[in-house]
């Protein structure tokens, strides 16, 4: 099986654990993280959301933009028979356009959206993907778009840093036998992100110490 079908299958297979598991070992944190800055977006015409999941923050989305259409991108089909429910329940299917596509390889149309969403999707990727895919994300972005970023990120404190390393070290055994991620260890998304003409316009504070969520403007 090559590493794509194993990312697939792996994801499929965990589609109906996933909130599970995520409560064991952050308790509501990420839910929080996802949504932080929600309610902060102005409202916005075209969405891409990457990498979703089961859907908690398409279905808000969905919620607090009522005018948005979206396209939600995600490899695995039972991720996406998720996100239809959630979308389906409260009446938004008919401006949700549900893709299984590989991001990697999906043809973001350039200039096109006013919001693209990354929520713990970026690091599903090896720094070399990031750093040939991340800029081709962004490109989807209209000039005055903002790119919403909710991730691990390594906190600043020594002694929060070795907590982070633990549970990072967990995680990153877990996602690599179950969806063969090929990251040892969490990339420093902070680094991946300073490289690409970001300007950070929101920031949630007192989030979990090991996530942040952004909200940056391209500036070109
Ligand atoms: C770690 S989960 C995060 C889910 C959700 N965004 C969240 O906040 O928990 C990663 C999601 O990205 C999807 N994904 C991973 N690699 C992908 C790829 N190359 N192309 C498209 N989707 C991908 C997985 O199927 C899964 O739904």
């Amino acid at each position: 099986m090559n590493d794509n079908a194993k990312s697939v299958r792996g994801y499929d297979r965990l589609a109906m654990v996933y909130r599970g598991l995520e409560i064991c070992l952050f308790g509501n944190a990420l839910l929080r993280a996802r949504l932080a800055l929600m309610d902060q977006l102005p409202p916005v015409g075209r969405a891409l959301v990457l990498g979703d999941g089961t859907g908690r923050l398409l279905e808000q989305l969905c919620i607090t933009q009522p005018d948005c259409r979206i396209t939600s991108v995600d490899q695995s089909r039972q991720m996406l028979n998720q996100q239809r429910r959630r979308v389906e329940r409260i009446g938004a299917l008919d401006r949700v356009d549900l893709i299984q596509a590989d991001a990697r390889s999906y043809d973001v149309p350039k200039n096109h959206f006013d919001l693209v969403v990354a929520a713990f999707f970026l690091d599903c990727f090896s720094e070399g993907e990031l750093a040939e895919n991340v800029p081709r994300f962004l490109a989807g972005l209209r000039d005055d778009g903002t790119f919403y970023f909710v991730d691990f990120v390594w906190p600043s404190s020594t002694w929060r840093r070795r907590q982070a390393t633990a549970y990072q070290w967990l995680m990153h055994r877990f996602f690599r036998w179950q969806t063969g991620l090929p990251n040892r260890r969490l990339v420093d998304l902070d680094s991946v992100l300073a490289t690409q003409n970001l300007v950070l316009t929101d920031s949630a504070d007192r989030l979990h110490p090991m996530m942040a969520c952004r909200c940056y403007r391209v500036q070109r």
